[in-house]
This record gives C-alpha cells, sequence and structure tokens, in this order.
C-alpha cells in the first residue's frame, strides 16, 4: 500500500481489541503502567483463550472492558464513534489484537478463523473509516509461510522475512491473519483508512495460554511431565518477549506511516529442541529428556524475521538474553498456578486425543 508521509501521532484513547487475551492484556498492562494519560477500552469476546485475571484490578486503573465480538457491525460501530468523538485531546487510535490465534486449532475449525481474523478486521476497518479513527492491525509473520532451515543449502536458506517478502500462508490461521492484512491495505488505497499493520514473529511470557508451545511445556514440567515436542522438533521460530512486541507496536502507533507495515522480531531463531533443551536445564533436569509426539500437519520449518522496519522508528528490544526472559516467565507460571490449571486440563485432553508418541 502507498505510506503517507510520516508524522508523529500523539494518541490519547485507544480501543484494544483482544486485550483480554496473551499480547492483547500485556499491552493493556504496559499502557496503563508506562502511559497513564491514555485511556484505555478493551473489547474482548471473552473466548476459551481469554482470561478474564488478565484484567484484573485494571478497571481501578480507568480501563474499561466491554465483552463483545469484532464481527459484531453495530457493537463496533458505536465503540468506535465513541472513541472519535472523546479524544478531542488527541488522536483515538484502535489497537487489534482480536484472533483466533492457534494453528491446531484451525485444523479442527477452520471456518472459525475466517470469521473471526478475516471478516471481523474489515468490520473494524469498515467503522474506522467511517470515523476517521486510526487502525494499527497486529499481524504475523506467518503470512509470509516458511523458509528452509539455516544451512541446509536450499535457495532462501539464509534469508529472513521483509516487508517485501510475498505472502505464502500454509495454514488457515495464517491465510486468515494474510487476507486480513489485504483488507486493510484494500481499505487504505480505496476507501482512505488511516492504517499501520505489524507482523510479528513468535512472541512468549507471562498469561500466554497453556495450549501454545512454550507455556504448554513449561505448566507440563511444573506438574513433572516430559516435554512434547511435534516431529522431529528442528522446526525454527524466532521468539521475542511480549512486552518488546508491544513496546514495538507503541513505536508504530506513535511514528509509524499510515499506510506502512512493520516487522517486529528480536533476532530470537531458535529450533523447538533447543527450546526444550533450555527448559529442561531450567528445570534442573536432563537435557535431552523430552518425548515426539505427532508432527502438525503442514507444520511450517523456519519463521526469521528481519526487523529494521521497526528498527528504524527508534525500537529496540529489551529482552535480549533468551534464557533470563525464559527464566522469568517459568517463575510466573510457578507462581501463578490458579491462572493456568484450568485450561491446561481441557487443552491437554484434547492434544491427548490426536497426540501419539513418536517411537
Ligand atoms: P490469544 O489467543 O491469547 O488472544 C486472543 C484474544 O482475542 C482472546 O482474548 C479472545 O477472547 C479474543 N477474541 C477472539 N475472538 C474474538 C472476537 N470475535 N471478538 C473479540 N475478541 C475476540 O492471542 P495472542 O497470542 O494474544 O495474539 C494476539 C494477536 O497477535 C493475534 O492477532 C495474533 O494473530 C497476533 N500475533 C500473535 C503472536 C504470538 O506469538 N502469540 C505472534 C504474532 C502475532
Ligand atoms: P505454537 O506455540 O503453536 O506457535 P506457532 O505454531 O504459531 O509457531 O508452536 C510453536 C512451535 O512449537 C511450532 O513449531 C509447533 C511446536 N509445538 C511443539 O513442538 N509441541 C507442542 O506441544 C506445541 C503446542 C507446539
Amino acid at each position: 500500500m502507498v505510506a503517507s508521509p510520516r508524522r508523529l501521532r500523539r494518541i490519547t484513547r485507544v480501543l484494544v481489541t483482544g486485550g483480554a487475551g496473551f499480547i492483547g492484556s500485556n499491552f493493556v498492562h504496559r499502557t496503563v503502567g508506562t502511559r497513564p494519560e491514555v485511556e484505555v477500552t478493551v473489547l474482548d469476546a471473552m473466548t476459551y483463550a481469554a482470561n478474564p485475571a488478565n484484567l484484573a484490578g485494571l478497571q481501578d486503573h480507568g480501563v474499561t472492558v466491554v465483552e463483545g465480538s469484532v464481527c459484531d457491525v453495530d457493537l463496533v460501530d458505536r465503540l468506535i464513534r465513541e472513541l472519535a468523538s472523546s479524544a478531542d485531546r488527541g488522536e483515538a487510535a484502535v489497537v487489534h489484537f482480536a484472533a483466533e490465534s492457534h494453528n491446531d486449532n484451525a485444523l479442527r475449525d477452520p471456518l472459525r478463523f475466517v470469521h473471526t481474523n478475516t471478516e471481523g478486521t474489515a468490520v473494524l476497518a469498515e467503522a474506522c473509516v467511517r470515523h476517521g479513527v486510526h487502525l494499527h492491525h497486529v499481524s504475523t509473520d506467518e503470512v509470509f509461510g516458511d523458509l528452509p532451515l539455516r544451512g541446509s543449502g536450499l535457495p532462501g536458506a539464509e534469508d529472513r522475512f521483509t516487508v517485501d517478502s510475498p505472502y505464502r500462508p500454509s495454514s488457515v490461521y495464517s491465510a486468515s491473519k494474510a487476507s486480513a492484512d489485504h483488507l486493510v491495505r484494500a481499505f487504505v488505497r480505496s476507501h482512505g483508512l488511516s492504517a499501520t499493520i505489524s507482523n510479528c514473529s513468535n512472541n512468549y511470557g507471562p498469561r500466554q495460554h497453556p495450549e501454545k508451545f512454550l507455556p504448554r511445556q513449561i505448566t507440563g514440567l511444573i506438574e513433572g511431565e516430559s516435554p512434547r515436542v511435534y516431529g522431529s522438533g528442528e522446526n525454527v521460530r524466532d521468539w521475542i518477549h511480549v512486552d518488546d512486541h508491544n513496546d514495538a507496536v507503541w513505536a508504530v502507533l506513535d511514528r509509524g506511516v499510515s499506510g506502512g507495515t512493520y516487522l517486529i522480531g528480536a533476532d530470537g531463531e531458535r529450533s523447538n529442541v533447543d527450546c526444550v533443551r533450555a527448559l529442561n536445564v531450567l528445570f534442573g533436569r536432563p537435557a535431552d529428556d523430552f518425548v515426539r509426539v505427532t508432527d502438525r500437519p503442514g507444520h511450517d520449518l523456519r519463521y526469521a524475521v528481519d526487523p529494521s522496519s521497526v528498527r528504524e522508528l527508534g525500537w529496540t528490544p529489551r529482552y535480549t538474553d533468551f534464557p533470563e526472559g525464559l527464566a522469568a516467565t517459568v517463575r510466573w507460571y510457578r507462581d501463578h498456578r490458579g491462572w493456568w490449571e484450568t485450561s491446561r486440563k481441557d487443552a491437554e485432553s484434547a492434544y491427548r486425543d490426536r497426540e501419539e508418541v513418536l517411537g
């Protein structure tokens, strides 16, 4: 999409969609903690992925929580109209995190992903056009598909994703996010929407649902169970701490050009096997004490992000020591057993139905 000239935004009011989930709730905490002048409203459908405890106590800091769906045209229109009319001391923005976010679930219920991720984004974009509100769309590096493993000698093996990488999504999750990115760009070009897009790599940190890779292994280890790695475990993800992601989102909100796309990553490429070895060491266990289980169909091999577009905005990651960030995350899960116990049970019963331990 065609980018407009850069100018500084002074955002004083945000509607955070998906603010009761992992990254969105960390965004709300960080915004309340570092930008007390910003008024925050959360719109969240409170699906299985949300946890009301994620926002506990924030109402005392002026955070308003609305339970509802980004696909609800009338509700979204009302909230964005209110956001526009009350932002006279600065600018308003929608920060759009809400999504169905788990690839394994997309294998079982793909249409839900299309509905929430694709249609929901279009509903928000249309309302933002109508009321002249800026939209920041939080997307994923998975829209670019995957890369060959480093050192394999295959074309692209030493590449990372850039803002010019072609879209090649492989799952319905990543395809639904890719469609949403395209819709945002179309609303910018043909409807005059003010919008920015960020595509971030894999996040870790507190409040991530135990269905996801690192929390699944961490909570399992706390319960005394061995980590479970899909297939060969050589798949590589580019890990970033959730606070670094959210600081980068604020950098884009403040200084990103409308129509611009920013790739967020923290030079954190690691294979899944490396991750479980690091976790085993943190738990005082033999590094190679993990099991291999049924692989994920269509499993992407490697993601890697060239973050120069967001670094040009002055952002740099603070969590540059992965084992240290991982150790802090493990401490959070040890200290918050009540937060994850039930959701872990639910996630595990679905996993165990379809996983077999490989010989
Ligand atoms: P999450 O699953 O933890 O949270 C998603 C939140 O969205 C939940 O609170 C859920 O209740 C809410 N939601 C779902 N459907 C909704 C609807 N129809 N209306 C309103 N709310 C709805 O996800 P996450 O990991 O926090 O991811 C947040 C965003 O960041 C997603 O858009 C995801 O694609 C993107 N992203 C995630 C990662 C990652 O590593 N987790 C990396 C890059 C980008
Ligand atoms: P996940 O957290 O689902 O994120 P994404 O699919 O968006 O990258 O998975 C991260 C990686 O970990 C991915 O390669 C799949 C793998 N994985 C396992 O090996 N074991 C598990 O139990 C899970 C949930 C994921």
